[in-house]
């Protein structure tokens, strides 16, 4: 049975990719800072059958991630797959307006960030959590996977790496370096067999974003409408959406496919609004 660690696997959208590999056999180790989330993951695989155990590990220190990957190598063997799931956006790294108008710099209302208002403290956050939170597993992990057949990694990217989305530069800018990354590795791991892709998921309803795209009685909120109506499909993703990608990428159906960053988007990055 492969092993399967899936960093971020307490949230939405890598719990639901967590699940269906279970369902299709393999076993996960699900890693999550929080650790209640991601044992509540793994007890629900658990309950429908499938192998999976939480574990708590920081994407962000690597001694954190070398003790979880001790413990899975005991528990479920060595990692055949990594998914760097963990990642998102903060309001420290975020603007307050789309654009900048020069009365914007008279703007004194408490909260309002302007370009300029961006610390780097908010940035470094943004920028570290995806970029060297997908960097540091992957250092981690990969080691397991020399020298074996059929591994492979999966990153989570963004629409934003595509064509940066207003407001979140920080956002943008990791999810871009996500990107390249996925590039750059696919590459330096090539003579070693391990094939590196990545997903960039469109627009999906969590935690993360819910009260930016809908109010609490669930209408879209101006920037949710724009969202809305530069999808093609006129709507959110789903979780679900993103799983027959994820077996494709992880299976050896794709042992010839390297490199890649797929879209999973509703066709947002191919509509110009025209
Ligand atoms: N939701 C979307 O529309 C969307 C779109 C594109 C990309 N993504 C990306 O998909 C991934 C999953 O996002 P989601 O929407 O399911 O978010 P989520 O908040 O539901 O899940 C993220 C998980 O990562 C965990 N986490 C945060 N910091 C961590 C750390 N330092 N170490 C370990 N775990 C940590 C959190 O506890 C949480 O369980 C993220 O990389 C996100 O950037 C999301």
């Amino acid at each position: 049975m492969k092993t399967v660690v899936i960093t971020g696997a307490g949230g939405i959208l890598c719990g639901t990719l967590a699940k269906a590999l279970a369902q299709h056999g393999y076993q996960i180790a699900v890693l999550d800072l929080k650790k209640e989330a991601a044992d509540a993951i793994a007890t629900e695989i658990n309950a429908a059958g499938g192998k999976a155990i939480g574990f708590v590990a920081n994407v962000l220190e690597k001694e954190s991630l070398e003790a979880a990957r001790k413990q899975i190598n005991v528990q479920l063997g060595t990692c055949d797959i990594l998914i760097n799931g963990a990642g998102g956006n903060h309001p420290l790294g975020t603007t307050s307006q789309s654009f900048l108008h020069e009365e914007d710099l008279l703007n004194t209302t408490e909260g309002f960030k302007t370009f300029f208002d961006l610390d780097a403290e908010g940035i470094s956050f943004v920028f570290n959590l995806n970029f060297i939170g997908t960097l540091l597993p992957t250092q981690i992990f990969s080691r397991d996977m020399i020298g074996k057949k059929e591994c492979s990694i999966l990153n989570i990217s963004s629409m934003n790496a595509f064509t940066p989305l207003t407001k979140i530069p920080a956002y943008s800018g990791a999810k871009a370096a996500v990107s390249n990354f996925t590039q750059w590795l696919a590459v330096h791991f090539s003579k070693v067999g391990i094939r590196v892709n990545a997903l960039a998921p469109g627009f999906f309803l969590t935690d993360q974003n819910r009260s930016l795209l809908t109010h609490s009685d669930g209408a879209l909120t101006p920037r949710g409408t724009t969202i809305i109506a530069q999808t093609p499909m006129g709507r959110f993703g789903e979780p679900e959406d993103l799983i027959s990608t994820t077996l494709y990428l992880c299976d050896p159906a794709s042992s010839f496919v390297t490199g890649v960053v797929i879209p999973i988007d509703g066709g947002f990055s191919a509509y110009s609004g025209v």
